[in-house]
């Protein structure tokens, strides 16, 4: 056995095709086509107080990420929550997250997408570093710059994350803690692993409209949704570019696993006073009233 796998700790449990097994020993077939050709779709869910956060988005876009593979749910979106929530108990987590992955199983290799596949689907939970993320948002985060060489259908959440992985390691090296990818006009597209926002000098909050360069962040959508019940925070969904976000006023990114983080510096350069700015906050504090508000109700 890897270090690696030997580094899981044990108790923990996780889900594959039904059952719940010790976490360290559960797996799937070689041959699995999530393996072989990244044939697969996930998602990352954040648990909060033992709570699922915006559980419907991330089971809707399950959805569409599969459909535009051409795979079924492998079960109804209430039966995933049950799991979900199964799992969650399992392995006592308080707050961290849950990842599900499903892809179109195991075949012979063959680049041909085979017809009525057997889908493997499997869960994980694993608990957050709370203290981490607080401090990342009480400090904020550089980010670093970099090509995006990702394909063209960004929008299905595939686990083909190659270029997201390189370039999270390399802003790593950089002392940067995410990368912002760049297309070929010079236009920022999103984080390897988080939606991108900036906030102009007129107080106008700017995030990349959607289409297949980005991924629909569900946290994206829970701040939009947030800005749309107060005044003063004009949202504009549109592409930037490097050179408008160096001269923002402030910067943030969102996504399941942080919420909403500020940025402080983008290559090396401080925005504005270099501090943590108060539009962030405020959308950070909109955007845990609603998801507040939707796990009580
Ligand atoms: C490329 C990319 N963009 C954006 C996001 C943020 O999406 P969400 O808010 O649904 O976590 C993620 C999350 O993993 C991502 O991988």
């Amino acid at each position: 056995m890897s270090n690696h796998r030997r580094s899981f700790p044990s108790g923990r449990i996780a889900y594959v095709n039904g059952r719940y097994l010790p976490h360290a020993g559960a797996c799937v077939h070689i041959e699995d086509r999530g393996l072989q050709f990244a044939d697969s779709v996930y998602e990352v869910c954040a648990v909060l107080d033992g709570h699922l956060i915006d559980e419907q988005g991330h089971t809707e876009r399950l959805g569409r990420s599969l459909n535009a593979l051409q795979m079924e749910m492998p079960m109804r979106p209430a039966a995933l929550g049950i799991v979900m929530r199964e799992l969650i108990r399992r392995n006592r987590l308080r707050n961290g997250l849950v990842y599900l992955q499903v892809t179109r199983g195991a075949y012979r290799r063959d680049h041909v997408i085979p017809g009525n596949p057997e889908l493997s689907v499997m869960m994980t939970a694993r608990s957050m570093n709370v203290a981490a993320v607080e401090k990342r948002r009480s400090e904020g985060i550089a980010v670093v710059t970099l090509p995006d060489l990702r394909w063209g259908r960004c929008d299905i959440k595939t686990t083909g994350l190659l270029p997201n992985t390189l370039a999270k390691s390399e802003a790593r090296k950089r002392g940067a803690f995410e990368a912002w990818l760049v297309d070929s006009d010079f236009m920022i597209t999103e984080g390897t692993s988080a939606n991108a926002w900036i906030v102009t000098g007129d107080g106008v909050l700017v995030t990349r409209n959607l289409s297949h360069n980005i991924l629909a962040g569900v946290t994206r959508a829970g701040v939009l949704t947030a800005l749309k019940s107060v005044t003063g925070l004009p949202v504009e969904q549109r592409p930037f570019s490097v050179d408008e976000a160096l001269t923002a006023k402030e910067a943030f990114i969102t996504s399941a696993s942080g919420g909403v983080i500020p940025v402080v510096s983008i290559d090396g350069k401080p925005l504005g006073d270099g501090k943590p700015g108060a539009v962030a906050r405020k959308v950070h504090e909109l955007y845990s009233r609603l998801t507040a508000a939707t796990v009580a109700a």
